[in-house]
């Protein structure tokens, strides 16, 4: 189906308005596919039509609807597993330390989509029950999208998502069959997480700071100014001694001063020190 660049033009600059991601020429095919089922529903025979109505501003609740569909929620259990095993592995046990007088943590996954990577996170704590035993381990997990929330907070997976990076024994331990294809989490993971629908260029969840933010595969399509302000944001709610873990393809490296390379573990960042920084954006 055809779509004039004019509605190109107003559906990506209305994703960049409430959300920071760019339309990148490449995903423009993905206008069609993301906005088929939507266009089905309200019986709009074109994009163009679609996006008139959308203008015209007579139904609020179809931008949100718009822009719930264009985002990419693509995410699986323990992504990337090995930043999951870094992560896990050295730089928490530094936190474990620092943090032995307290005995909490706090976790925030920016931009969760539907909860797989707090809930790995949440499998991982829960596993090691011994060594965290006394702890109170906060997870936070947020997503503009408002649907994906919804999911994340139900827990309930089909079999092609809980099979997806999820090996048979965590698989069986931690989910039950629900019947008609559907898999449900534990109640102990689901009590684990706290999910909140939020916009990352917003301030940060409740409690505020800490110790762990990933935030991962979200700001690959921000606009610069946009991942600059996001970068600022998680830069505010990291604890000095905390760290934040970005996807297997992003890095900070030219994209903002407010944090530095982990000198051992590719994809973590800690936040730079104060005189370090130079260009703070709001
Ligand atoms: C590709 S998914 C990544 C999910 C997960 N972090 C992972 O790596 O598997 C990107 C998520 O970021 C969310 N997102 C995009 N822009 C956002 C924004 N401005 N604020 C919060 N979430 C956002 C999308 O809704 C989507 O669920």
């Amino acid at each position: 189906m055809e779509i004039s660049e004019a509605s190109r033009r107003i559906l990506a600059s209305l994703l960049e308005a409430r959300t920071g991601q760019q339309l990148a020429t490449n995903r423009r095919w993905r206008i069609e596919t993301a906005l088929a089922a939507i266009m089905r529903a309200r019986g709009f025979a074109s994009i163009d039509q679609l996006v008139a109505r959308l203008v015209s501003r007579a139904d609020s609740s179809l931008g949100d609807e718009v822009i719930d569909a264009l985002l990419n929620n693509e995410t699986y259990f323990f992504r990337d597993r090995l930043p999951f095993d870094l992560l896990l592995g050295g730089p928490l046990r530094r936190l474990e330390r620092a943090r032995a007088a307290t005995r909490k943590l706090s976790i925030w996954c920016a931009g969760c989509s539907t909860g797989q990577e707090a809930y790995s996170l949440a499998m991982s704590f829960a596993e090691e029950q011994a060594r965290w035993r006394g702890w109170t381990i906060e997870i936070v997990a947020t997503d503009l999208s408002k649907n994906a929330i919804e999911r994340a907070r139900a827990g309930v997976y089909s079999q092609f998502e809980v099979q997806r990076g999820l090996p048979v024994m965590q698989m069986i331990r931690w989910f039950e069959e629900l019947g008609g294809g559907d898999w449900g989490i534990a109640r102990q993971l689901r009590d684990m997480v706290r999910f909140e629908a939020r916009n990352i260029i917003e301030p940060p969840p409740a409690p505020g700071r800490y110790d762990i933010i990933l935030c991962r595969n979200v700001l690959l399509y921000f606009a610069p100014d946009m991942r600059r302000l996001a970068f600022n944001r998680l830069a505010e709610a990291c604890q000095p001694d905390g760290a934040l873990m970005l996807g297997a393809g992003e890095t900070v490296i030219g994209q903002t001063d407010r944090f530095v390379s982990d000198a051992e573990c590719r994809g973590l960042y800690h936040p730079a020190p104060a005189r370090a920084q130079q260009s703070r954006v709001a």
